[in-house]
């Protein structure tokens, strides 16, 4: 991770802005704990539906026109997939390469109509899981070799989940470890279709699958017995494919034909993961009172609402369109809840802030059935605990989840993200939240850069 020197970034909440070192050439934030957080803020673009608006965009027969990307370099990586492969993400005004200046403004992407063309080097996805696997699908149906690397988080994340159907399907996939690990080498052609129920239940592997099917012959099939994010299944209907989705036998059942997309406009909605750190920031920090404008809140993404909720939190949703809204949080006295079960899907990015809020909540709370934290840009079940036990917060890690016994945290000074953006921003809510005066130094905080270059910025502005 590059340091920024000197570059004044901000360090929470009126806080001394003098925050950004560099400490044996890694990265650090200092963050120190001031008054209460108040106004009202947006947030980057939601990363899931920019991955799957570029990568649509990309299949589709024209071009599209897409502003409100999100701003870390996770989607970055994805446009720039899609330049390798032949299709051009530019500037819709000036007409230049988009990932030369990121975030984007408006852009168009000129869609190449399902044909793609073969990359003449291994494609960097950087640290995102999203974009290694969602190209994987994409490329299957291609008839070339695509060969996808990535950095040491994506080489130690399981790709077999998306091989295995892929592969079903007619796709050639290899990689480390027999094709469970990065570099991933496809070579893509001609594919039938599958029906196919993930073993785990992954939006990444059920968008991987229908991108391939987009290019198979005959229908394909996902069923969810806990259904994810639907982000897919609305790109499909935005570029004119809707598929067919329906409740069978319990399980969620996304059918999809083969067939050509159409170019379509996009304004990318806010993120509610992200937005989930102001808000549990403005609910842990006294005083507090933010607004977070325009944030997804459709099927598969609004469940840490309900659980801080649950905790007593005092948020209300003001409705802007089907499936977002404005986002009110409150300073709130919370209490301990469960997590688990088929919640789990629904609030699995924002565990590590929820972790937070468990630790400054009345009680005990418990995260179960969240083996997924395991293999996620870390090991989040292992990099929280750890580090919520270096600020003095009692947790105990199980095998899929966390026990956190709520009270007040007492941030020892230092703290890592481990390479994980959002460990490094759950990490800088808890420092909010320790109260005024506490100080954190968040080792290896550039991490945010692959999904919120401007977090502390945006925490800045909050004072
Ligand atoms: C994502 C799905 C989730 C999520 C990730 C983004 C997506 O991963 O954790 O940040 O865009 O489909 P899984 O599909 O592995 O659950």
């Amino acid at each position: 991770m590059s340091s920024v020197g000197a570059t004044p970034v901000a360090a929470g909440a009126a806080a001394a802005r003098d925050s950004w070192e560099a400490h044996d050439g890694k990265d650090v934030a200092t963050v120190v704990a001031a008054g209460p957080l108040r106004g009202t803020v947006r947030v980057p673009g939601d990363k899931s539906i920019s991955h799957r608006a570029l990568l649509f965009g990309a299949l589709a027969s024209g071009d599209s026109e897409i502003s409100g990307l999100s701003a870390g370099d996770d989607v970055r990586r994805t446009a720039a997939a899609l330049e390798a492969l032949g299709a051009p993400v530019r500037d819709a005004s000036t007409g230049e390469r988009s990932t030369a200046v990121w975030p984007p403004g408006r852009i168009l992407v000129s869609g190449r109509g399902g044909h793609l063309a073969e990359p003449e080097r291994p494609i960097d996805v950087g640290n995102s899981g999203t974009a290694i696997r969602l190209l994987t699908g994409v490329v299957a149906s291609q008839p070339f070799l695509t060969v996808i690397v990535g950095d040491a988080s994506v080489h130690r994340r399981p790709m077999d989940r998306v091989a295995t159907p892929l592969r079903a399907m007619g796709a050639r996939i290899d990689g480390r470890d027999g094709g469970r690990f990065a570099p991933l080498a496809i070579r893509g052609g001609e594919l039938a279709g599958i029906d196919y129920s993930p073993p785990v239940p992954s939006a990444q592997v059920k968008a991987a699958v229908l991108l391939a099917g987009l290019g198979a012959s005959g229908e394909t099939v996902v069923r969810e017995r806990v259904a994810t994010r639907r982000h897919t299944e609305e790109m499909l209907a935005l570029a004119g494919r809707a598929p067919v989705i329906g409740d069978e036998g319990g399980e969620y059942v996304v059918r999809l034909r083969p067939g050509p997309l159409a170019p379509f406009a996009l304004d990318v909605p806010g993120d509610p993961s992200q937005a989930a750190f102001l808000v549990v920031a403005a609910l842990l920090v006294p005083g507090s009172d933010v607004v977070v404008e325009n944030v997804y809140v459709g099927p598969g993404r609004a469940g840490f609402v309900d659980v801080l909720r649950r905790m007593g939190a005092d948020i209300t949703l003001v409705t802007r369109g089907a499936t977002t809204a404005d986002i009110i949080a409150r300073h709130s006295a919370l209490g301990a809840t469960d997590v688990r079960g088929a919640e789990i899907p629904d609030c699995i990015d924002e565990i590590p802030v929820l972790a937070v809020a468990a630790a400054f909540a009345e009680g005990t709370t418990v995260f179960a059935d969240a083996s997924e934290l395991r293999v996620k840009e870390s090991d989040r079940i292992a990099t929280m605990t750890t580090e919520l036990v270096r600020m003095g917060v009692a947790v105990e890690a199980t095998a899929d989840g966390m026990v956190v016994h709520g009270g007040r945290a007492s941030p020892a000074g230092a703290a890592s993200s481990h390479g994980d953006h959002r460990v490094a921003m759950a990490l800088a809510v808890a420092t909010l939240a320790a109260g005024r005066g506490a100080t954190v130094e968040i080792d290896g905080f550039g991490a945010v850069a692959t999904s919120w270059p401007g977090f502390l910025e945006t925490l800045d502005e909050l004072r």
